[in-house]
């Protein structure tokens, strides 16, 4: 019994980590930026200008501010949506750290140290 409800626990994901932003860009992002953020999801093909790479140095070189205001009001002339009457300022703030997230697990620079 006390097996049973531990092992429970442990696949009960908290609301606000970083799976959060995970759920959400897969949800409604995922379609157009792709798994990983390149730009390359199933409806890419089919937009003109296609969506950016969100991994890329460009828009990892943005501030929050920026990319936050871009999220919330779309990119005007594009396939962007806003999501400002979709989703939550809180669930958009978890989309954008789990973009940031992305770039952290995509870059592969040998100069970088070793992880702890
Ligand atoms: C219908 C396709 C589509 C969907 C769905 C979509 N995007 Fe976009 N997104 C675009 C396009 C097209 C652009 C403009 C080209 C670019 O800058 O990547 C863009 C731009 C962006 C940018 C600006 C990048 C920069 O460097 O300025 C961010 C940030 C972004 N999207 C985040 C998101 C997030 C977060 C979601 C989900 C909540 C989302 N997008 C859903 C198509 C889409």
């Amino acid at each position: 019994m006390l097996v049973g409800s531990s092992s429970a626990l442990l696949m009960a994901q908290p609301s606000d980590g970083p799976d959060r932003g995970r759920m959400i860009y897969r949800e409604h992002c995922m379609e157009c930026h792709g798994e990983t953020g390149k730009g390359d999801g199933p409806r890419a093909p089919f937009l003109s200008p296609r969506p950016g790479n969100l991994v890329s140095a460009a828009t990892s070189a943005k501030t929050d501010t920026e990319l936050l205001r871009t999220i919330a009001q779309g990119k005007p002339r594009t396939a962007m949506p806003a999501w400002q009457d979709r989703l939550a300022l809180d669930d958009q703030q978890a989309a954008l750290r789990y973009i940031r997230s992305l770039v952290q697990f995509s870059r592969s620079s040998p100069s970088s140290p070793p992880a702890p």
